[in-house]
């Protein structure tokens, strides 16, 4: 792996992470994920974000320093834009390195790198509207933002070029190998980090929604040429490409949404899933598009990106010794926290000797607010006037989600 040049002053590093560990020991990352770091060179030297120790990526990053010239040790300013320990890991090792470097963080953030990292010097705290000038043109300003997604989050900006360096925001999944731009990559590689900038947005990002939106509003005064995100692809054809983006995604939480439903089901013995494929067969007659994930079978990862996007929901499971079948209770729990809220709704499922899994599960969407048409439960396997039922409700859901 080597830099790119954004600029002659400007360089784009980044470490592909492959692993089965999983992201935030929750997510699993099945192809990769980039850890971006940014070098800017004036008569100081900054390196904007750093790397965890993860699969050899702090070797990769100072492999990727050497091929442009610069040494660990040349850095003369480190700017964390975001303390989470993926680009952070590794700062205690890098200061040892580097001991002359300072740092600058939010003042939030400074204090992040002293409870996770132990450092108490060379600290420099800075706010909206503050700039580091590095010599030779190049300035760095930078701007709060708060919650995008951890509350000592900013940004950083290069005027002259108009380099946003974003960290997390307009971030994906997906490692980038030896191309980093966008103009790089063919549709159908697109079309994958679409995919993959939804599930990372979905599992990460889709709780502080709210503040990606004032992010966004925020950035619009500056002049972005080039949005340098700290995972994935470096926007500089079209940045304004993965900002709308990110709007839309902001967008998801209250609405407007997309007009598909988002099917999350599971199943002992089969009977809850032939009520399901009566379900899918009304949702079909109404030619509304719709996912199908199988649960615990599928990642909640990635029926969170399907959940978060989608206007319609439908839940079939069923009764699980008195209660919800387990599995569904985590998708609900996770759908709560990251705000999957206002759906349309439909629930379904089957039993064996005794009902249950509705006083759970009632109790487990409320804070959802979900818009809810009547469940359909039965006893044992549905018989034809169920399926015929459930196709009818299947049509129905897919109607509200087309007016929705
Ligand atoms: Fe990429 Fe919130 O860390």
């Amino acid at each position: 792996m080597k830099a790119h040049a954004i600029t002659d002053r400007i360089y784009a590093l980044h470490a592909d992470i492959e692993t089965d560990d999983l992201f935030e020991g929750i997510w699993p990352i099945p192809d990769g994920v980039s850890l971006n770091s940014y070098l800017v060179k004036g008569d100081k030297t900054a390196l904007i974000d750093l790397v965890r120790d993860w699969t050899e990526a702090p070797k990769v990053l100072e492999e990727e320093l050497a091929g442009i010239g610069v040494k660990l040790s040349d850095v003369d300013y480190l700017v964390l834009n975001h303390l989470e320990p993926d680009h952070t890991g590794w700062l205690a090792e890098y200061k040892r390195l580097n001991p002359k470097v300072e740092i600058l963080a939010t003042p939030k953030g400074v204090e992040l790198v002293k409870s996770f990292y132990k450092i108490t010097e060379g600290l420099r705290a800075v706010k909206s509207g503050d700039s580091l000038d590095l010599g030779e043109g190049m300035v760095l300003r930078f701007e709060e933002a708060p919650n995008v997604h951890w509350p000592e989050t900013m940004v950083t900006f290069e005027p002259s070029s108009g380099v946003l360096f974003a960290c997390d925001a307009f971030g994906s999944y997906g490692k980038l190998g030896d191309r980093v731009f966008d103009d790089q990559f063919s549709p159908e590689e697109h079309a994958f980090f679409e995919k993959e900038s939804l599930r990372y947005y979905a599992n990460i990002v889709a709780s502080f929604s709210p503040f990606v939106k004032k992010a966004v509003a925020k950035l619009a005064a500056l002049d972005v040429k080039v949005v340098a995100p700290s995972h994935g692809i470096v926007w500089r054809k079209d940045p304004k490409a993965i900002i709308d983006r990110y709007s839309r995604y902001a967008d998801y939480m209250e609405g407007p949404r997309e007009k598909e439903i988002c099917v999350v089901w599971g199943s002992m013995y089969g009977n809850t899933k032939k009520g399901l494929d009566a379900v899918i067969a009304g949702i079909e007659d109404e030619q509304v598009p719709y996912s199908v994930h199988r649960v615990p079978n599928e990642d909640v990862s990635y029926v969170l990106a399907d959940a978060y996007k989608s206007a319609g929901i439908v839940i079939a499971m069923p009764t699980y010794e008195y209660k919800m079948f387990p599995p569904m209770a985590y998708v609900l729990n996770l759908f709560e926290r990251k705000h999957v809220w206002g759906r349309k709704a439909f629930r379904l499922g089957s039993w064996g000797w005794i009902g249950g899994a509705k006083k759970e599960y009632e109790a487990l969407v409320a804070p959802l607010k979900w818009d809810c048409l009547e469940a359909e439960e039965w006893a044992g396997a549905p018989d034809a006037e169920r399926l015929a039922a459930l196709r009818e409700k299947g049509r129905e859901l897919a109607r509200k989600v087309k007016e929705a």
